[in-house]
């Protein structure tokens, strides 16, 4: 690709920038002229109430981030040294590493190439496995990857059927849907994030719900230093300083508030992702599923291979435009590379090649902001093809904007 000519692009598209205005610059401000900007306030617990409300779980209880949720809700189901966690292979690592916080083992469990999530098949015939060997795991833990839904249904039945827990990594998936129902609400508890690169960000931050009021209490407790209610100082167990700050639950409110605005703006940039990238030849975009509301936080392609990603994403770059590799599977990573994985695909004896290896070799995340307007993903949109044409060989271009097809030679 080094002959290609560029074309310069300034400022740089970002990936994924908050969508910040007026609204929430104002509660920020009253929040600090409140002059209660720590751990301790009123807007914590509304911005709790509306979490609760918008996704239909009965308890909702903030986090200081989207790790701290998973690994208090890990502490509170009980996940402890000597046993184990079931983990989706292909994720961020953030949704591992408080598996090992608790001392506690991974299992790696392959994706599904439809959805890219846990394949509910694998974990029923791993989970006879362990039951077999009478090393049953405390908890799996299924993510909903990008925006979109893992086959969940089936994931809490076959948990249910051994006696298992569920914790859903949600994190990335504010706003999706199945079948009506919110991810992140069908199993034992589902965590959120509301990093700077999230659907609706509090800076940094997190929600653990469940319609559990045990566990509810629990986990409320746990990220509370453990504190009892008597102000005595003195502590039955062990705690962590996991609590969101007034401030940023200020911004939560806010960015809850305008939820369906920033979700109806992704709606229309993933419609024209997909029209106008429809056919392109080595482009496969993310395929929508029957009964899934998907909340387009990023929008994905899959390229043809390894090669042909890099290729892309060095093209996107020197044009000015930030694009992202899919994450690197659990398994590989070299501090988890010891954990039991297990891949449903026929390739991974020989090329130790599931489809957690294949989806991420292939895959990469292209600009996304819900405030990218129609300008700067016409130039996203017109890179891409510009790069197909160029790599491809399969249209013929008359310059790097305008891209006709290819003529066949009679
Ligand atoms: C899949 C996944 N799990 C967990 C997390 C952790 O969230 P946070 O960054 O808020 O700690 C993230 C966020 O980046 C994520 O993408």
């Amino acid at each position: 690709m080094n002959k290609m000519t560029t074309t310069k692009i300034s400022p740089r598209i970002e990936l994924c920038e908050p969508d910040i205005g007026a609204i929430e610059k104002k509660w920020v401000a009253n929040c600090i002229a409140s002059g209660f900007v720590s751990s301790v306030g009123p807007m914590i617990a509304d911005f709790e109430q509306l979490f609760a409300a918008y996704t239909g779980a009965r308890y909702a209880i903030a986090t200081a981030s989207g790790t701290a949720a998973i690994h208090a809700s890990l502490r509170a189901i009980g996940l402890a040294a000597g046993s184990s966690a079931i983990v989706q292979d292909l994720t961020f690592v953030a949704t591992a590493n408080p598996v090992l916080y608790c001392g506690a083992e991974t299992v790696f469990i392959d994706i599904e190439p439809t959805s890219w999530g846990m394949d509910p098949r694998l974990l029923d015939a791993v989970l006879a496995r362990l039951k077999r060997e009478g090393r049953l795991p405390s908890v799996i833990i299924p993510v909903h990857l990008y925006g979109g839904a893992c086959d969940i249904a089936n994931i809490t039945e076959t948990a249910a059927r051994f006696g298992v827990c569920v914790i859903e990594d949600a994190t990335e998936s504010l706003g999706a849907y199945i079948s009506g129902k919110h991810v992140g609400t069908f199993g034992n508890m589902g965590c959120f994030s509301f990093n700077g690169n999230k659907l609706i960000t509090t800076g940094c931050g997190g929600m653990i719900v469940t319609d559990d009021r045990k566990l509810a209490e629990r986990v409320r407790y746990l990220v509370n230093q453990a504190r009892d209610t008597a102000a005595n100082y003195i502590h039955s167990e062990m705690g962590f300083n996991y609590r969101i700050s007034n401030l940023a639950a200020a911004l939560g409110i806010a960015q809850i508030g305008r939820i369906e605005d920033i979700l109806e703006k992704k709606r229309l940039i993933a419609d024209r992702y997909e029209t106008d990238l429809k056919g392109m030849p080595g482009i496969t975009p993310y395929q929508r599923r029957n009964g899934i509301k998907s909340s387009h936080w990023m929008n994905s392609l899959l390229l043809d291979s390894r090669k042909e990603r890099d290729s892309l994403l060095e093209y996107l770059s020197l044009n000015g435009i930030t694009a992202r590799r899919f994450f690197e599977p659990l398994h590989k990573q070299p501090y988890l590379k010891s954990g039991l994985w297990v891949t449903g695909s026929s390739d991974a004896c020989l090329a130790k090649q599931g489809f957690s290896d294949d989806i991420s070799e292939r895959g990469i995340n292209i600009p996304s902001s819900a405030s990218l307007n129609i300008h700067d993903q016409n130039k996203v949109i017109s890179a891409i093809k510009s790069w197909t044409c160029h790599a491809k060989q399969t249209y013929s271009c008359s310059s790097d904007q305008e891209i006709q097809p290819r003529k066949k030679a009679s």
